[in-house]
């Protein structure tokens, strides 16, 4: 077994964190303060083959494998974790669908333009009403009696990049003509259509920078050919695309916690406090010893869970179970790291002068979206157990 990176991963994680740390890393404050959405950076990354990583290049896409993703997630979350998510959702939330269940025109007309990043994405599944349980959907899409399209009826709640995306993977469950329910489908909306309307801005804590907003649909005339996979395959759609999403969001979260651990560790060099450094005292020492080895556990979670997808690729296997490890652990590690970082900074942590306050803010959103910590533990101890 060699846990090193090949040297073509190494590249790729260099490339990353050069453009994180040289375009994103310093509008990162900015962005958070604004709330506005990073167009520029976005569409920066997007030409380093960035919104697309693992979409073939046919699609638009770098054509890279899931470790590649998830370095090339975890320097941009470093810099910034709102652009994390932005990049996230492309690549994750909206490529897989179109990548794995896709017709051909699909992946031409609706994949290539978001995987290149010339347009943004976004992934309806939560509801006002239902968010982890994601099956009690209300937005319904009933099939007309020609059977060439779906009218669409729908209230879908923190759509990431909802905002400005142009298209949106979105979920519904759907009818006959004659009324009979044929369970959850997945459609793209194209949001330039008339009866798609963006709602509220969600004003949040952290990854304010992400254009999080609901959006609604009333009467909304979807093409049957806008339809992906079949009618009533669009629960498993939505879950086997989180198995690949919560990937992603794990290397998000260690990002994070990486940017925190760093700073921290380099403060307490360089903050005296009695006549020496801080991280000469026991009680500093004990807290950058447990944040760096949880951060390296994380890392082999991460790496492994993007290094068995690629082998589920090949086998056809799943891989929840990994993917549900990686983004619990990672993520309330990242909650944990911040937490410690900010405390070793003292007054400092806490003042918007340094971007310790906001990787605190940021952390909590990976311990929430793509599936809460309750959830996947959950899922995680379902599959261990065989119980439900
Ligand atoms: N892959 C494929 N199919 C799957 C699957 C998977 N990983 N997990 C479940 N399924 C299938 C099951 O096999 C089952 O199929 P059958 O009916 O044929 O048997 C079907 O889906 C239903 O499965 P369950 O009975 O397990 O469903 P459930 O309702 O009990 O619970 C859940 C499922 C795991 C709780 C799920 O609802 C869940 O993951 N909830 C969390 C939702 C979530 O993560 N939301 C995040 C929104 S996206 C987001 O955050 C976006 C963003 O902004 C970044």
């Amino acid at each position: 077994m060699d846990f090193s990176l090949t040297e073509e991963h190494e590249m790729i994680q260099s490339a990353a964190r050069e453009f994180a740390q040289g375009e994103i890393a310093p509008v990162a404050a900015e962005f958070d303060e604004s709330g506005e959405f990073p167009v520029e950076t976005i569409r920066a990354a997007g030409e380093l083959g960035f919104m697309g990583v693992e979409i073939p290049e046919e699609y638009g896409g770098a054509g890279l494998d899931p470790v590649s993703y998830v370095l090339i997630m975890t320097e941009i979350s470093a810099a910034d974790a709102s652009h994390g998510t932005i990049v996230s959702v492309n690549n994750s939330l909206y490529g897989v669908p179109l990548i794995e269940f896709g017709t051909e025109e699909q992946k031409q007309t609706f994949l290539k333009p978001v995987a290149s990043g010339e347009v943004n994405g976004a992934y309806a599944l939560t509801e006002p009403q239902s968010g982890s349980d994601a099956r009690a959907m209300r937005s319904k899409a009933v099939l007309s009696a020609d059977g060439t399209h779906y009218t669409i009826n729908a209230k879908k709640s923190w759509i990431t990049s909802g905002g400005v995306a142009r298209y949106v993977i979105l979920f519904a469950q759907t009818e006959q003509p004659d009324g009979r329910a044929t369970g959850i489908s997945a459609f793209v909306v194209d949001t330039e259509v008339e009866g798609f309307m963006r709602g509220k801005k969600e004003p949040k804590l952290g990854i304010r920078a992400s254009a999080t907003c609901e959006i609604e649909l009333t009467d909304y005339r979807c093409p049957v050919e806008n339809r992906i996979g079949d009618e009533g395959q669009g629960f498993k759609i939505a879950m086997t695309v989180l198995d690949s999403g919560r990937i992603g969001i794990a290397a998000q979260a260690l990002g994070i916690a990486q940017a925190a651990y760093e700073a921290a560790l380099e403060y307490s060099r360089d903050r005296k406090a009695f006549g020496s450094s801080i991280g000469s005292f026991q009680s500093i020492q004990n807290k950058l010893a447990d944040m760096r080895t949880r951060i390296e556990a994380s890392r082999l979670l991460v790496l492994q869970a993007a290094w068995a997808k690629a082998k589920a690729k090949e086998t056809g296997a799943k891989n929840t179970l990994n993917a549900c490890m990686a983004k619990l652990y990672a993520s309330e590690t990242c909650m944990w790291v911040t937490h410690q970082a900010l405390q070793i900074h003292g007054g400092m942590g806490y003042s918007k002068e340094l971007p310790l306050e906001r990787y605190f803010r940021d952390a909590k959103i990976t311990e929430i979206y793509e599936g809460t910590s309750e959830i996947q533990r959950m899922v995680i101890a379902r599959l261990e157990t065989g119980l439900r």
